[in-house]
């Protein structure tokens, strides 16, 4: 922890990178899959990724990029494409399908209906997943229980069921209600669609993070059309890991070694399973325990997705943790931008970035990180704004009401 700044971090300085296990995840032809069975949707359309070239001069960096999951389908979040892209998997293993013979049209169709009859889906969740597997079950024409956990906001849990989705409240956290949807299931004879993975359970994981991988090749194709190759470094936020690895994992693979991005983990200090697992620098995953109580609800995961691990170890650069208010600033700096900046509307899990990075390069200390970084009027750093306002209560208290403010030792000098 750097005192001046309230921030901690870790570097993990790799002799070799082994991206073997990134690139045998997340293959270009699987990416292009996702973004096509993905883009036959209603309602889709590529999220923007906002430039804030004002703020990015104010900080001394060459350019600062937001994906913006806010405007993700009616979702508001990215982990829709995660969901959603396990479920096609699923129909197409059971249907026997080619690739070339998936498409939504199909999936959808009364012949595929009466051919499967209903199926139950099952998952846990801190909000944003659990709404995107109600969301694709409705979609598919099939059913959804969704696990959350008592610290669960209404908000969340109304939205959840808006899709039409049996809500199950289990006393403790995240890590509980995971626990229990699996021994439900396997009473029930649901079908689990965790983000999360453990042991003989890989496969819906690995599908939900290559999901996730349409929102990189459509972030590719943006900056490709405004000239620039790869992002020179990358801030993501992790509950589980699955987003940061397959953030990371794609980016590695698609580099291979030439101008990788830096990769910078970010979690909330009362929840750094993550960060905790490379404190203890043997390899292996680490789980964090307690109450988890963080504003940053998406972030809120004391247990590290082992698959995840694997690859967040090989291929990561820096972890860092942050306390909530740094969320908050982030959410702030986001929804009321320097003139001549895009407003973008972010949740505490999706501001946490951004916050992390002005905590980082406007208060002293922290050199060996900066000079590590090397974050300068060159770099082009991007962000993923992973939330727009998914819990518009606690949205309005932070941005509105000034909930979780700077402490005075860390807020802009007047
Ligand atoms: C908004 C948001 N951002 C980031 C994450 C982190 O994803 P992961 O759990 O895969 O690390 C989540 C997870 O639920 C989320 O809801």
């Amino acid at each position: 922890m750097n005192n001046e700044s309230d921030i901690s971090w870790i570097i993990k300085k790799h002799e070799t990178k082994d991206i073997s296990k990134a690139k045998e995840m997340f293959p270009i032809e699987t990416a292009r899959l996702a973004r096509r069975l993905h883009s036959q949707i209603p309602g889709y359309h590529m999220t923007r990724l906002a430039a804030l070239p004002n703020l990015a001069n104010m900080l001394g960096v060459g350019g600062i990029y937001v994906k913006d999951e806010g405007e993700r389908m009616e979702l508001n979040s990215f982990k829709v494409m995660g969901g959603s892209f396990a479920l096609f998997r699923f129909f197409q293993d059971r249907l026997n399908l080619k690739d070339e013979q998936l498409s939504f049209e199909y999936l959808t169709s009364d012949e595929i209906k009466s051919k499967l009859g209903t199926i139950t889906f099952a998952s846990a969740t801190d909000g944003n997943h659990g709404r995107g597997i109600a969301w694709a079950s409705k979609m598919l024409g099939h059913k959804c229980m969704i696990y959350v956990h008592s610290e669960t906001s209404q908000a969340r849990i109304d939205a959840i069921k808006a899709y039409g989705a049996i809500v199950k409240v289990i006393e403790g956290n995240y890590d509980n209600a995971v626990k229990k949807c699996v021994i439900d299931a396997k009473a029930n004879g649901w079908e689990v669609i965790s983000d999360t993975s453990w042991d003989g359970y890989t496969e819906v994981p690995t599908r939900i993070m290559q999901g996730y991988t349409t929102m990189l090749l459509e972030t590719q194709k943006q900056f490709s059309s405004q000239g620039i190759e790869y992002p020179t470094h990358i801030f993501v936020q992790a509950g589980v890991g699955a987003l940061a690895a397959a953030v990371i994992g794609f980016y590695s693979a698609l580099c291979d070694g030439v101008n990788t991005p830096k990769f910078i983990v970010v979690e909330p200090d009362q929840a750094g399973c993550i960060f905790a697992s490379a404190q203890a620098d043997d390899g292996q995953p680490h789980n964090v325990d307690g109450s988890l109580s963080t504003i940053m609800a998406g972030l809120a995961c004391g247990e590290p997705s082992p698959l995840a691990w694997d690859i967040l170890k090989e291929c990561a650069d820096v972890f860092i943790e942050v306390p909530d208010y740094v969320a908050a600033r982030g959410m702030r700096i986001m929804a009321t931008p320097l003139k001549g900046d895009p407003m973008i509307i972010s949740g505490e899990s999706g501001a946490v970035t951004l916050g992390a990075l002005y905590q980082l390069l406007t208060l002293p200390g922290n050199e060996e990180l900066k000079q590590y970084l090397n974050i300068n009027h060159d770099s082009n750093i991007l962000f993923i704004n992973t939330e727009g306002n998914t819990d518009p209560k606690s949205f309005r208290q932070i941005i509105w009401d000034g909930a979780d403010q700077v402490p005075e030792k860390y807020a802009t000098k007047r």
